[in-house]
């Protein structure tokens, strides 16, 4: 078994991913664009394979969960009954001396190391906290702070089709509005019965005043986000439920266990009931991977207020009508990328004498980019190697390496998480098997072409 070498920094992860194809800084021929990341070819399978992952889990392998795709441009009412408009607010601050912008919380979690809590805080709590304990600018090092201010974070844009003055549209900052506003479509259209879900998996959008660490936070992501409909007497358990099945799917991906925590609000809305969110190791300390909300009836009846429109559910059983109360399940497709990155990559001392150590990503196969790799031996074994390629990629993602020795076309494979190096050689020719290598192990094996894509298939299961 091979040595590791040192812990993962956030710098290795970025440069791997520049490097090797799986994000690239936004725009960058143009010096780039704060905070914006660019999907490569490698990093944009990764990303379709967690939101793949996440489908399968929470709709697909259920009976009552029903997906949407609504449109990112809503209704501006929509915000104004979410409370977005009104109170959609992160509590920032000014360096006065370099004029950077930063989130006050964000400043506290970062020197805490993820250990205080900052979203418990009052504006005055963290602007004590800030000076107790010295919180420097990170950008410029000197503690020279303007008070907190409330600051909205959606994007604004117009809608030219409308009259002057009433063009205001947002871009949405969650996509869950969209599960919210067809409720009833949904509802009807499905034949569900409460307790039922409708998910969505889409791009928000929020102008965030910290950008940073990489696709931690961004202004524009994706979220896997589903909301459960349920009756007041089930909402709690529900909302249990939730807690433990959000843990299991990120552990059954790969992300270990002492590298995660729950983390419940002191601090909740004043419509919730309970509030927990999952954090992560990552690289810069524990931070929130996704959330798990007790909202009650609050967005129902909010849209049914602003709508006019009835969001009550009528039981088919009993004729009772009720507005549902809802536990909403939300993760960010990135942000779970980075986790699985994090957690996948690894150095390993394979000869110290000679220095010989190899970067390697431990996907769990099921999010790996591609599942295998074929690599002809020689040039003129292409013609095989092809076949064998073509008979995979009629199944999977796979990829075809020609160039350099093995070794080096495994090391690449390593370092992209790819399962299986499939090498074809001259034996194969006569007797149609290949050498099958494992990434983790790198022991060998010899399988006939014909077992290759039921090999491939059972290590994809979680
Ligand atoms: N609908 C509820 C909601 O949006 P949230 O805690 O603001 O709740 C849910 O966001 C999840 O979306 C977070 O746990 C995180 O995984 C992801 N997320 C939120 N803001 C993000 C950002 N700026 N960049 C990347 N991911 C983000």
């Amino acid at each position: 078994m091979a040595e590791k070498k040192q812990a993962v920094t956030m710098d290795k992860i970025v440069n791997l991913c520049k490097n090797r194809g799986f994000v690239f800084p936004g725009s960058e021929i143009y010096g780039g664009f704060a905070n914006t990341w660019d999907f490569g070819p490698v990093g944009v399978e990764l990303k379709n394979n967690v939101k793949r992952a996440w489908w399968k889990k929470f709709v697909q392998e259920t009976t009552d969960t029903f997906g949407v795709d609504a449109a990112i441009l809503m209704n501006p009412r929509v915000w104004e009954a979410s409370g977005h408009v009104a109170s959609f607010g992160d509590p920032k601050m000014d360096c006065k001396n370099c004029k950077q912008r930063f989130r006050a919380d964000t400043l506290i979690e970062a020197h805490s190391k993820g250990e205080v809590a900052a979203e418990a805080m009052t504006d005055a709590e963290m602007e004590s906290y800030i000076e107790e304990h010295d919180v420097k600018c990170p950008h410029c090092g000197v503690r020279n702070w303007t008070p907190i201010r409330k600051f909205n974070p959606m994007f604004v844009t117009s809608r030219g089709t409308l009259e002057e003055g009433s063009d205001k549209v947002y871009l949405r900052p969650e996509t869950c509005q969209g599960e919210y506003v067809n409720f009833l479509n949904v509802q009807r259209t499905a034949r569900a019965k409460v307790p039922f879900a409708i998910a969505q998996i889409g791009k928000s959008f929020r102008n965030e005043i910290t950008p940073g660490n990489f696709l931690f936070r961004t202004v524009e992501f994706e979220q896997m986000e589903l909301q459960k409909f349920c009756r007041e007497d089930e909402a709690m358990s529900i909302y249990e439920e939730f807690k433990k099945k959000a843990l299991e799917f990120v552990e059954s991906l790969g992300l270990k266990s002492e590298n995660l925590r729950f983390h419940d609000h002191d601090k909740l809305a004043h419509y919730a009931k309970a509030a927990c969110d999952i954090q992560y190791n990552f690289p810069m300390g524990w931070q929130e991977l996704n959330g798990v909300h007790h909202r009650g009836v609050w967005d129902l009846s909010r849209h049914q207020e602003y709508s006019g429109k009835t969001m009550l559910y009528i039981d088919p059983f009993t004729n009772e009508k009720f507005v549902p109360n809802v536990i909403e399940y939300s993760i960010g497709a990135d942000r779970l990328m980075l986790a699985l990155l994090c957690a996948a990559y690894d150095e390993e001392i394979l000869d110290a004498e000679k220095n010989d150590v190899r970067t390697v990503l431990h996907f769990h196969p099921a999010i790996a980019p591609y599942k295998a790799c074929v690599l002809p031996l020689q040039k003129n074994l292409s013609e095989k190697a092809d076949e064998v390629y073509r008979k995979l990629a009629k199944k999977f993602a796979v990829t075809y390496d020609v160039t350099g020795s093995i070794g080096k076309r495994y090391r690449r494979q390593d370092e992209i998480g790819t399962p299986y190096c499939i090498t074809v050689d001259f034996d194969t020719l006569n007797d149609d098997t290949v050498t099958v290598r494992d990434r983790d192990t790198m022991q060998q094996i010899r399988l006939k072409i014909a077992e290759l894509c039921s090999y491939i298939e059972k290590s994809l299961e979680f």
